[in-house]
Formats: C-alpha cells, structure tokens, sequence
C-alpha cells in the first residue's frame, strides 16, 4: 500500500517523505518543481537508503493524477503542494486561489474515483488570523485571516467539513502548521526560498553567512515582552513525525475529521530568536529595528495538548537545535 505525497520535493514534504520511508512505509511523490529541486528527491534517497516512486506532474493535471491512482495501490494522501509565500500571495491572489484551492479540488475529485479517502492536509496558524488569546488551541475562532494565502487554507478547510459531512466515509486530518524552521540533521535537505527570503529563519542564516547585510526586524513596539513579534517556532522534522502520528490515527479510526495544531507551545519573540542564533552557532547577526510589515500580528503560539493527547505527539527539538540545524544546511559544502 503506497503515500502518495504531493509537494514531496518541497521543504515539509521531503522532511516527511524521509519520515515516512524510515517508517517503513511506500511513498509515491508528486511534484513539477514549481518551488523545489529535483536534487532533493536524491537527498532523500542519501539519507534513508530507500528508494521511491516520482512523477513529475502538476496536481491540478486530473488526467495525470488519475493515471497515477490506476498505476499504484494508494492508500493515503499528504497533501503537500500549494504556494505558500504569505507576501507574495498579496500580490498574486488568483495565481495562489488557483493553484492551491483547484489543486485540491483537483486531488480530492480523484481520490474520490478511486474510493481513496485517507486525506491528510497541510493547513496553517494563519487559519486563526489574529487571535482573541492565545495559546491558541483548535477551537478558537478561525476566519479573519490577513492574506490570500491564509485564506486558500481556511477555503480548503471548509471544503474538507463539507466533503466529510456529505460523506463520512472519508478519513481526513487537517493539520494546523505553526512556523516550521530548521533542516534535517544531516544538513543535507533544508529550507531554500527562491530569492530574498520572507522568513525569519531563513533571512537570520543569509545574514549570519553574510550573503544578506542585516536582518531588519519589523518592529519592536509590539505589546510583547521585548516589543519584538512572538511566534512559535516548530522543528520540521518534529513537524514530520507529527505527519506519522497524524496518519496512525487514520488507520486506526478508519473514518473521522481530526483537526489538530502541530507547534511547540512555547512563543519565541524574534530578538529571542536571534540570541539563540548567535548563541547555536557562535555568528553573530547584525540587525535593525524597521517599521512594522503590514499584516504581521503581535504573538501567535499554540496550545498543542490535543496532538499530545490523542497522537501521542509531542515537539522535541529545541530552539537551539532548530539554529544550528538551519546553520548546518546553509554551511553544507
Ligand atoms: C516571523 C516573525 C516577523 C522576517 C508565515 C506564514 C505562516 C508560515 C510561516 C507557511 C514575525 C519577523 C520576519 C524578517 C522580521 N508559512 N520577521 N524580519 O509571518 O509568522 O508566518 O511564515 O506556512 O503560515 O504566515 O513568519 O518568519 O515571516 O515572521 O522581523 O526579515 O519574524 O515580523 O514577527 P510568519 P515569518
């Protein structure tokens, strides 16, 4: 019985393809390297000494995808692929509600055809917008999100409740990401945005290797401990195994609609992140102290106890072990 993960070349799906075939598990990945390298899929098989099938195919192409389900023995979807740049989807809003809303519609049309109904769909804390308190758990309101690629999660959300309601045959397990960082140990595999990185993360390591000049830190009047944004920061390989829990549970329950949130619950704010950076890897990281970035919220972190409790999932990494995971990626030879 095979996982077919779309997006699997990207930078949480190759981290859970790695998790999933040192699971034991036959994984199928689809990708058309809309924002990864083809290189990743040979990281993966370095580091796991397994192989796998690809297909190099676009999710939304139904004819492929149907192709694909005839050729194989799938029993599961992760579904990976979709853009994810939140400044850029305010730019391009019909590029991301296309590709991420009709690629979903696209892959849960063919499942459907072939009666596969083991749907696990990577969503975000974005689908809480700002939020009333935090820590935030999977109860509080969602809605209010602040960008189109926020939206397109919280859209595929209400298409999975629906789905479920008018079949509950369906086995589906919507996971609410927090901010994933960091890279797989091996430094082999890891975060790698085209061009200037809109993430904290990857902005700290180019200016700690000094291809950026300094990090700009986008406000420090902010209502938190040190003014600076707080965000819970989430290992991606922490992150992946969540992916593993996420898909026993389907097995087990057979059908269901599970929501869960995948973070730490522990808020980071962004001058902690940069001590612990420096701290991690001895770089040192020049910053100043700009106006704030339009759409950004003030604290965001997450209450993971339901994960804990009915996944018998827990993050483990620490901040440090997320800094120099980063470092060791972007300092691989
Ligand atoms: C984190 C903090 C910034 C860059 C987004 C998406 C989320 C997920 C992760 C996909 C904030 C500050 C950042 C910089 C800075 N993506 N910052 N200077 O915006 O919390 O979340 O990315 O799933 O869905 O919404 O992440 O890393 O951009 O920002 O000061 O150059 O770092 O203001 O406080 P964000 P981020």
């Amino acid at each position: 019985m095979d996982i077919l993960i779309t997006g699997g070349a990207g930078y949480i799906g190759s981290h859970t393809a790695i998790e999933l075939l040192n699971n034991k598990r036959n994984i199928i990945i689809v990708d058309n390297f809309s924002n990864s390298k083809k290189e990743v899929l040979e990281k993966i098989k370095e580091i796991t000494k397994k192989d796998f099938k690809f297909y190099e195919v676009d999710y939304k192409n139904e004819k492929a995808l149907d192709k694909i389900f005839e050729e194989n023995n799938i029993e599961a979807v992760m579904n990976f692929a979709g853009y994810k740049a939140v400044g850029e989807s305010t730019q391009k809003p019909l590029e991301y509600y296309e590709n991420n809303i009709t690629g979903a519609i696209t892959l849960l049309k063919v499942m459907k055809k072939h009666n596969v109904k083991k749907f696990i769909f990577s969503s975000s804390a974005t689908v809480y917008g700002n939020p009333e308190k935090v820590p935030i758990t999977e109860e509080s309101k969602t809605g209010e999100t602040t960008n189109p690629y926020g939206t397109t999660k919280l859209y595929i959300e209400q298409i999975l409740k629906d789905l479920y309601k008018s079949d509950n045959t369906w086995d589906i397990a919507i996971l609410r990401y927090f901010n994933p960082v960091g890279s797989h140990e091996s430094g082999l595999i890891g975060e790698e945005p085209n061009g200037i990185p809109n993430n904290l993360m990857p902005y700290i390591v180019r200016v700690a290797s000094k291809s950026l000049k300094e990090l700009s830190i986008f406000g420090n009047d902010y209502d938190t401990k040190d003014g600076t944004g707080v965000r819970d920061y989430i290992h991606v390989v922490d992150l992946a195994k969540g992916h593993i829990k996420a898909l026993e549970k389907l097995e087990k329950e057979n059908q269901g609609l599970y929501i869960y949130n995948l973070g730490t619950g522990k808020g980071y704010s962004v001058l902690d992140m940069v001590k612990a950076f420096e701290k991690a890897t001895g770089q040192k990281v020049p910053y100043k102290i700009v106006d704030r970035r339009p759409g950004d919220i003030a604290i965001c972190y997450s209450d993971p106890s339901k994960a804990q409790k009915e996944l018998n999932w827990k993050a483990e990494k620490t901040l440090i072990d997320m800094c120099k995971d980063s470092w060791k990626y972007i300092t691989r030879s």
